[in-house]
């Protein structure tokens, strides 16, 4: 009698890919990047204690990363923008320094990245530096490099991730984001009604838990039937627009199928051509209590894609029935605030990413032509 023990096996803890695993650590990644932020029913992040004038002494805020890390910096975009009352850009990081953008003194430069050694963002970072700017980041690694290029840095606690595809930092960054944009608000004074997203934060961690228990079969059976589909279509308005981009990049990332993201509102101006009877379009459905407006709006389009023949599947919160006449299929997360509910909604798309690579066979934590870390400009 022989045991065989495989290292790698053996990390993966009984799951059948790194990406499984790091998917299923995402409520303890978000629950871990939350720990000690929290101060009397108020967000206070320890590492930006003394560090005031970095918020107040600005007239405007850049997030700048790459990939999904970018898709995290436009849903802070308008949870910065709502809760601190700063403008705010999110600029890719390989395009920002090549464009002679106006940066100086009255700019914080936010950069975002998993791993912290992404070049082009790096390169971002110091040119931002170079021009007078200040600097923070937002890193899952200690002590990499882009954290000791910057003035400040707000660690997400998501642990190591080791697929390439990114999961768990993704959910992370995003809170973080989320904690950066309640403390902003804070410090400048802008901050209505703190202590309701403070609750809605801490309540995430089982609410993520919540979407992976009821979801991941449905998704993963939804994945199998469509094994064989050439091109997905992701929609998306308000913050349900990055995770639009963020469930078509994970797609094509890992299972090599065609896939664009849309802002909903996006779709008379040209993306609705691309719709005949059978194309599968994910929409993202933002709960009516946010805005009755934008939700009226989503489902507006829901109809019109439906009319053309696509076959639709939706993300909505539960109790959600607008949505029932018109969805094939329906995906449904918890109740969550505005700015809280893209870091429930992504967790089907992961799924559903990760389900029709297995289901085609394929590497899902090395996919081909890409590094988990992308180390040259
Ligand atoms: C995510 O699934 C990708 N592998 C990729 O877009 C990644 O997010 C990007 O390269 C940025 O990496 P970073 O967060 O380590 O800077």
């Amino acid at each position: 009698f022989e045991v065989s023990w495989d290292a790698a096996a053996a990390e993966k803890g009984g799951w059948p890919s790194f990406m499984a695993k790091e998917v299923a650590e995402e409520p303890e990644a978000v629950a871990n990047t939350i720990r000690g932020r929290v101060r009397d029913g108020a967000v206070v992040i320890p590492e930006l204690d003394g560090l005031d004038d970095l918020f107040t002494g600005i007239n405007r805020i850049i997030i700048t990363a790459c990939g999904t890390a970018s898709y995290a910096g436009l849903v802070g975009k308008y949870a910065l923008e709502h809760w601190a009352r700063i403008p705010v850009d999110v600029e890719l990081a390989h395009e920002f320094r090549y464009r002679d953008p106006v940066i100086g003194a009255d700019t914080l430069v936010v950069s975002i990245s998993q791993s912290g050694e992404t070049m082009d963002t790096l390169m971002a970072v110091k040119y931002a530096r170079e021009r007078g700017a200040r600097t923070l980041s937002i890193c899952n690694t200690q002590g990499a490099t882009i954290p000791r290029e910057s003035d400040a840095v707000v660690y997400t606690h998501a642990g190591p991730e080791v697929a390439v595809a990114s999961t768990k930092a993704f959910v992370a960054q995003i809170t973080a984001l989320l904690l950066l944009g309640l403390h902003v608000g804070r410090v400048r004074g802008s901050l209505e009604d703190g202590a309701a997203s403070v609750a809605e934060l801490e309540a995430l961690p089982a609410k993520l838990a919540h979407v992976l228990e009821s979801e991941q079969g449905h998704v993963a059976q939804l994945a199998g039937w469509m094994a064989d589909t050439r091109s997905v279509l992701f929609l998306g308005r308000h913050v349900g627009y990055p995770i639009a981009l963020e469930g078509a990049l994970k797609l094509k990332e890992i299972s090599y199928i065609h896939a664009e993201g849309f802002a909903a509102g996006e779709l008379k101006h040209g993306p609705i051509a691309l719709i005949e009877p059978g194309q599968p379009v994910f929409v993202i459905v933002p709960s009516p209590r946010h805005s009755a407006l934008i939700h009226a709006k989503v489902v507006s389009n829901i109809q019109e894609i439906r009319a053309r023949g696509a076959r639709v599947i939706v993300v909505a919160e539960e109790g959600d029935a607008a949505v029932l006449p018109f969805a094939d299929e329906v995906i449904r997360i918890p109740l969550a605030g505005a700015f809280f509910e893209p870091i429930l909604a992504v967790i089907p798309l992961q799924i559903f990413a990760m389900a029709l690579a297995t289901a085609k066979g394929l590497d899902v934590d090395q996919p081909r032509n890409l590094a988990k870390s992308v180390t040259v400009e």
